[in-house]
């Protein structure tokens, strides 16, 4: 294949950027945990290094734990140093640093915590504004959600009060219904962030872009001209040390019931008609209500479930999924799943939607690829046959972060020979500043931007479409259905059925 011809970029200043403008107070539960202390706190502090917090904002942070204020600073600090954090703007940041201990199993904390809230805002100024992000495990959501709502938390009255989640929303539909019913105990759905950092990732966002303010692709975004579509999350780390959650949740509600959902329904949406957060998110909750239910009786042609076995990665021997830590022996829990998924619409008649995702497979690849059909006659067939390669279009998301398009071209020279030839856009050229994933959610939290984050109908949508597969996973014979692959590979080989038989 030739070597790609970057394309010329124009540069045109037409990006439009708000910075929150609002006053408020975070609160961030789990405040000492992982989560927090690795990528919250971090992403705030860099907001605000880079002039994007609102003015005045204050930061306090709550657990089970008894900390003091400045023990918590102490904390935090010692987590910025040690990775390597320009501390240049740490005296501004501790000095709107707080914590209060808050345990859901005892209410009088959170009316503590309302309290000291309150005079902090108060004395700051900030007006009532409150985000609250729920950096703990999923079990703890409604307990603190509802704790919340108890001591008035959950109120808006001039003031808006934000609850931010992360996945897993749930773990089945009735799980992920009750989630939602504690939740909006005090919450309405306006008050609730769910995020999924896939859609927080630029090239995500592209997507979007590249679908509706291009004229020349849309009109070829169907049945009529593509063949499939391939959405792909191949991951060559394992379970690494997250055993005690994937062994109780595996590859379908870690990565397909969120992330491969949404790419697949920016792929698949009609164009909403402004770029408006609940317009697009109508748009795709119409591609779940169309997803076409899996055939319960040939469910081997539609989906392929695996499991890594031991293998080598990069030159090294990498245990078997069943012998990381804390697995169980005898689990079959899947870390590998393909599936083929149509959409019955008017557009998407007809193609499948290969969608696939798993652990220690070869390479760590984040990309979707839309095949189009083939040309429907060739006129060159006297000199070269009747098969031509058909044009492929490749949205890339990990390594690269590019669009490719790729189309055939006649060799150089005096022969008839075609070639293949791939026209690159390198998403990163041309760029200035980009926020991380954490930082961007974070950022439309304060400014009340639910366009990145899920809503419920959709979430419970995906439950019900991946219900009648987790059932099968999850009973006694789930374990008849699973594939050993071998770590570092592509995967089973048994995913060629889902091409066998369309
Ligand atoms: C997370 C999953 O949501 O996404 C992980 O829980 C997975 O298991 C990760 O590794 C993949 O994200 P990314 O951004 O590295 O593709």
């Amino acid at each position: 294949m030739a070597d790609p011809t970057p394309i010329e970029i124009e540069e045109e200043n037409t990006c439009s950027y708000n910075k929150p403008d609002d006053p408020c107070a975070i609160i961030l539960f789990g405040a000492t945990g992982d989560l927090a202390t690795r990528k919250i706190l971090p992403s705030l502090y860099f907001l605000l290094c880079s002039d994007r917090m609102p003015s005045p904002s204050i930061i306090i942070g709550a657990s089970r734990s008894e900390l003091t204020d400045e023990e918590f600073r102490q904390r935090i600090k010692e987590v910025f140093l040690e990775t390597e954090t320009d501390m240049q703007c740490w005296d501004d940041f501790s000095s709107r640093l707080f914590y209060r201990k808050a345990d859901p199993g005892d209410i009088g904390s959170f009316t503590n915590l309302a309290g000291f809230i309150k005079d902090r805002e108060n004395e700051f100024g900030t007006g009532g504004n409150r985000l609250f992000h729920l950096s703990v495990p999923p079990a703890a959501y409604e307990d603190i959600a509802e704790s919340l709502a108890h001591v008035g938390l959950a109120e808006e009255s001039g003031n808006w009060s934000r609850l931010v989640v992360e996945k897993p929303f749930g773990y089945d539909l009735a799980s992920s219904k009750k989630l939602s019913n504690a939740l909006m105990q005090g919450f309405d759905e306006h008050q609730i962030y769910r995020i999924d950092h896939y859609l927080a990732k630029e090239t995500v966002q592209n997507m979007l872009m590249f679908r509706f303010a291009n004229a020349i692709f849309e009109p070829l975004w169907n049945r009529n001209y593509i063949e499939s579509v391939h959405i792909t999350a191949a991951e060559s780390l394992g379970v690494e040390h997250r055993a005690g959650f994937y062994d109780h949740t595996g590859v379908l509600r870690d990565m397909f019931q969120n992330h491969m959902m949404q790419l697949l329904s920016i792929m698949a949406m009609e164009p909403p008609s402004i770029y408006e957060a609940d317009r697009i998110r109508d748009e795709k909750t119409k591609v779940y209500r169309s997803l076409r239910p899996f055939p319960t009786d040939d469910l081997d042609h539609h989906l392929i479930l695996g499991q890594y076995a031991a293998g080598m990665i990069e030159g090294e021997s990498v245990p078997s999924y069943v012998k990381e830590p804390n697995v169980a022996p005898d689990s079959s829990t899947p870390t590998f799943a393909a599936m083929k998924v149509y959409i019955d619409n008017w557009r998407w008649q007809g193609v499948p939607f290969f969608i696939t995702s798993g652990k220690r497979m070869s390479e760590k690849r984040t990309d979707i690829q839309v095949r189009f059909k083939e040309v429907p006659h060739s006129m060159f067939r006297n000199i070269l046959g009747e098969h031509i390669t058909a044009n492929k279009l490749t949205l890339s998301i990990h390594p690269e972060e590019e669009v490719r398009l790729t189309f055939q071209a006649k060799s150089a020279g005096p022969g008839m020979c075609l070639r293949n030839v791939t026209m690159n856009f390198d998403y990163a050229e041309g760029g200035t500043f980009r926020l991380s994933a954490y930082e961007k959610v974070l950022l439309d939290v304060l400014m009340g931007d639910h366009t990145l984050f899920w809503r419920q109908d959709s979430v419970d949508l995906c439950w019900e479409f991946l219900t009648p597969v987790l059932m099968e996973c999850d009973c006694p014979e789930g374990a008849e259905r699973l594939h050993l692959y071998k770590a570092g590979t592509d995967g089973p080989k048994a995913v060629h059925r889902l091409h066998d038989n369309p």
